[in-house]
């Protein structure tokens, strides 16, 4: 119900005890195919005139649960749940592009967003420009008459810049193109970005919505009829569809989500407190630092600052290497989001492709460091940066 705060919701929204058990976790049903009493009765789920499952390509009685409560959490009239982020992100660009139609991305963008649009997308026509959408006369200047839509993804990965969905959102509108924002970092708990205007969330479920590191999943929100388009034209046809085990896994992680990240916050903002007064670190990325260029933004439009914090190590891309290594809590893992603290360097792992003399134009640091902050208690998250920050005061002195 809409009047519950988020816990609440997060908890009890459309999950009600099995009527045949009285079973309050949510039944898991994995069946594919589902009998009719006849064939009107078969026609009219199909067409959606009737409430149900026809076909596991098509959804799944668990899946829906699902979406049900993703959409109640986000504002939104319906969600569908696909196999991962990225099945999100490429359906939610397939329902608004055609050939020849044009997208506005975020320049910060997810590189496995940035992958689609360059290698499968173009294959399709289907054009695009990489916009500083911090700059609302950039986004401007990028609309042409083929814009279809915005796309945007606040905070950023991994610099954790913001881009203010409100102000976006007005431009979409005077347009009348369709804002996407993809609210992995955030999570409905502490963004709302239909709310402020946005017409499609997507969300990588792999992250925070589960949080627990064993399922790779996606989730859109939407307008109903929108949700309804692209599980019968795209999710279904290209077999994007989420199991019901994946799903009721989400589901278990969602009843916890606020807590969990409560918790991922308030660790999050002790760590970045700590390494901002750390000799040995440059410069701190977090929203929740007074000294982040945004500080104001993030706290109109976020109710926390998330679990993620950047940083730069002195010494160079084998300082952050020497770093990263020598952590004995945190993990080297490309993930984010789950109850273990996980740690990527950039410099030599995302963008390991690109020369040490060029990182600089793709906006990455050479010590940069991304954090994802976890759960454990954060007096030995932080011992352990401490003493990793140790192990390369050598190799910076020399
Ligand atoms: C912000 C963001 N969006 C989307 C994705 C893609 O999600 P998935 O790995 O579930 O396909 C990721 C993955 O890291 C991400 O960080």
């Amino acid at each position: 119900m809409s009047h519950w705060n988020f816990n609440t919701q997060a908890i009890h929204s459309e999950q009600y005890p099995d009527k045949k058990t009285g079973a309050i976790s949510q039944p898991i049903i994995p069946a594919v195919a589902y009998s009719f009493e006849d064939a009107d009765t078969a026609v009219a789920v199909v067409s959606g005139e009737k409430e149900g499952s026809y076909y596991g390509r098509y959804g799944n009685p668990t899946t829906r649960t699902l979406e049900k409560k993703v959409a109640a959490l986000e504002g939104a009239e319906d969600a569908l749940g696909v196999s991962s982020g990225m099945a999100a992100i490429s359906i939610a660009l397939m329902a608004n592009l055609r050939a020849g139609d044009h997208v506005v991305v975020t320049k910060d963008v997810y590189g496995g967003t940035h992958k689609f649009l360059c290698n499968i997308a173009s294959r399709y026509d289907m054009q695009y420009d990489f916009v500083d959408c911090t700059n609302l006369d950039s986004i401007e200047n990028a609309i042409r008459q083929e814009t279809r839509a915005i796309y945007i993804e606040t905070p950023s990965n991994p610099s954790l810049t913001l881009i203010e969905i409100e102000a976006v959102a007005e431009i979409t509108k005077r347009y009348n193109i369709v804002l996407i924002v993809d609210n992995t970092f955030m999570t409905p708990y502490l963004q709302k970005p239909l709310e402020l205007g946005a017409d499609i969330v997507v969300h990588s479920a792999t992250k925070y919505l589960n949080g627990h590191g064993d399922v790779i999943a996606g989730i859109i929100c939407g307008k109903k009829a929108v949700i309804d388009y692209m599980r019968k034209n795209i999710m279904g046809d290209l077999g994007q569809n989420l199991n019901a085990w994946e799903s009721f896994l989400i589901l278990r992680g969602i009843k916890t989500l606020g807590v969990r990240l409560d918790r991922h916050c308030s660790n999050a903002q002790q760590v970045a407190e700590f390494l901002d007064t750390h000799p040995l670190v440059d410069h701190v990325y977090y929203p929740g630092l007074k000294s982040h260029p945004q500080h104001h933004l993030a706290k109109q439009q976020m109710k926390r600052m998330g679990g993620i914090v950047s940083f730069e190590v002195k010494g160079g891309v084998q300082a952050g290497k020497d770093f990263i290594r020598a952590l004995k809590i945190a993990m080297i893992s490309f993930s984010l989001g789950d109850p273990e603290t996980l740690v990527q360097h950039p410099a030599s792992m995302t963008h390991s492709s690109i020369p040490e003399n060029e990182l600089d134009n793709f906006g990455i640091a050479k010590g940069l460091i991304r954090l994802s902050v976890g759960l454990e208690d954060v007096e030995d998250i932080i011992s352990d940066l401490e003493q990793a920050l140790k192990v390369i005061s050598i190799t910076v002195k020399n």
